[in-house]
């Protein structure tokens, strides 16, 4: 699990998934460390905006990660995040950066265990993917010196 390339950003709810990343630590549950999580009050707080700056900003793959339907404590966030999403993969797809690079998941704060496996899992997969063509370019991109 040591030596990854890739970034992988997670946008955690605060109630269900954040609390489940934080039980999988408790219980030592080993997860890939190149994951940066940034928590949120609701995955309904997450916006089509937020998803593409991610990718922008050097993001490999992207996981929203909210409450089990039916238990947002906002009623309908996640359901918003689950369409924002799905929109976006649509966008990733059209711009040639492969819509496998964003997933929604939904666990609950005793799933400790399942954060620690949706992670292992979706890094696997990015993994393979690769690095983003966003990435790849940028790198090769020669640099400029503006005088
Ligand atoms: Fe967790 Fe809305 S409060 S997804």
């Amino acid at each position: 699990m040591e030596n990854r390339t890739t970034n992988i950003l997670i946008f955690a709810c605060q109630y269900c998934s954040y609390a489940a990343a934080d039980l999988a630590g408790s219980e030592r549950r080993r997860y890939p460390a190149n994951t940066s999580i940034i928590r949120l009050p609701c995955t309904g707080r997450v916006d089509e905006s937020h998803l593409l700056a991610a990718f922008e900003n050097g993001a490999d793959g992207v996981m929203v990660a909210g409450c089990l339907e039916g238990t947002c404590h906002f009623l309908t966030g996640n359901f918003r995040a689950r369409a924002r999403v799905q929109r976006v993969t649509g966008i990733l797809e059209n711009i040639g950066l492969n819509g496998k690079r964003l997933r929604m998941y939904n666990l609950s704060a005793g799933q400790g265990a399942n954060f620690a496996n949706f992670v292992t899992e979706f890094v696997e997969l990015i993994d393979t993917l690769g690095s983003s063509p966003v990435n790849i370019t940028r790198a090769k991109a020669p640099e400029f010196e503006i005088v």
